[in-house]
């Protein structure tokens, strides 16, 4: 089994005095796909966005390669953030930059290497993804699965080890959205980049095929954590076999 590269321990989080999830501890490992599943509203981006480091946790530690970055100083704190990358729920390309721009934008903002370098780097992300030839359209010209393609290979700018993705294929429609996952499978495993990918597409975490947890509103905690086709088969759990079975919770199970 390969080592943990991301560690979540006893984490509680939330909005100034708002928990929304309490006392969570899982480990993500080396070059797997792992999946962070749940309903609405439950939490996911809430832990992405703390784990990338966006907000502070009421309690709890991240270790990321085995820093703390709930204790780091600014220098460590930027050599962890600069390890990852991000592509964030709703893609948040610069809509009045062209595509080559935005993927140069990382490199730029933390790299000191010149402006040629930069941009033979942008145009190599953006043929790992499938979009060589488009490197002067801006975002509006492309459908929503080229604008998601794009923000990968805008994440995958700094080389990083890790990739957070939150809600990859929302919005896109099965076919698409089928290609992205196609497209994520095989960067991972030519490139053995570890992916941390927020869903609660079914579509999506069954073809990805991960290691999954799942959140849950009530509890404020994690409800499963496993294998995606033995939680759907799971009975024990109702709220994990509404889920998974798309059963209102009216139902009985
Ligand atoms: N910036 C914020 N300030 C205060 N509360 C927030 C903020 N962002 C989210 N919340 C609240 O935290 C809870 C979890 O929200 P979060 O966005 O993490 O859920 P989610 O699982 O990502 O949902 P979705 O599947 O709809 O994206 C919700 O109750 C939400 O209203
Ligand atoms: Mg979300």
């Amino acid at each position: 089994m390969s080592k943990a590269i991301i560690k979540i321990e006893s984490l509680t989080i939330g909005y100034d005095d708002v928990t929304v999830l309490k006392d969570i501890s899982f480990q993500v490992r080396q070059g797997e796909i792992f999946i962070i599943l749940g309903g609405s509203g439950c939490g996911k981006s809430t832990l992405l966005n703390h784990i990338i480091g966006l907000h502070s946790p009421q309690s709890g530690h991240i270790f990321i390669h085995s820093k703390d970055l709930t204790t780091a100083d600014t220098a460590q704190r930027r050599e962890i953030l600069e390890s990852f990358g991000v592509a964030f729920q709703g893609g948040a390309l610069f809509g009045s930059m062209t595509l080559l721009d935005n993927v140069m934008l990382p490199l730029t903002e933390h790299t000191a290497l010149p402006h040629s370098a930069v941009e033979w780097i942008a145009r190599q992300k953006l043929a790992l993804v499938g979009l060589a030839g488009f490197e002067s359209k801006m975002p509006a010209q492309l459908s929503g699965g080229m604008q998601k393609r794009a923000a990968l290979a805008r994440a995958m700018a700094l080389d990083p080890d890790i990739l957070f993705l939150d809600e990859p294929s929302a919005g896109l429609d099965p076919v698409t959205a089928a290609h992205l996952d196609e497209l994520i499978l095989q960067l991972s495993q030519t490139l053995g980049i570890t992916f941390v990918i927020v869903t609660h597409e079914l579509q999506s975490i069954f073809s990805l095929a991960g290691r999954a947890i799942m959140l849950d509103k009530e509890t404020q905690g994690i409800i499963a954590e496993g294998n995606p086709n033995d939680m759907k088969n799971d009975r024990s759990n109702p709220a994990v076999w509404r889920f998974f079975n798309r059963t209102a919770a009216t139902e009985t199970v």
